[in-house]
């Protein structure tokens, strides 16, 4: 494992997400009250790049196509896939996969960049 470059800190405003590629990893970075932030960029959910519209809010990600939240500090799955509502449609979409966390990646700023460990 070793630091990488990921995106320069001042391209960054906070409260916003940035997807970024790092050596073969898809990441979004996020700057939280100044803190950043580097998760899996897909959701976990169907691969939707989640800074593609995805709403920060709590400290969370929410993809924008099904709703599936995480933390964006350790990963943990909020909630999953609870849109449409309509049932039985919205069950059968969240069940075509497995619930699972986001990844999420160390971080730091070093010489004006966001620095991911991978
Ligand atoms: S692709 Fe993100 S919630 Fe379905």
């Amino acid at each position: 494992m070793d630091w990488q470059n990921a995106i320069r800190a001042s391209k960054l405003r906070e409260g916003k997400s940035k997807m970024v590629t790092v050596g073969s990893k898809i990441l979004m970075i996020v700057n939280l009250e100044g803190v950043f932030h580097a998760t899996e960029g897909l959701c976990k959910h169907m691969k939707w790049p989640l800074s593609w519209g995805g709403k920060i809010e709590n400290g969370c990600i929410r993809c924008p196509l099904h709703q599936t939240t995480h933390c964006i500090s350790d990963g943990s799955l909020v909630e999953w896939a609870p849109f449409p509502l309509f049932p039985p449609y919205g069950r059968l979409v969240g069940s075509m996969v497995s619930e699972k966390d986001l990844g999420i990646f160390e971080t730091r700023v070093e010489s004006g960049f966001v620095q991911v460990l991978i």
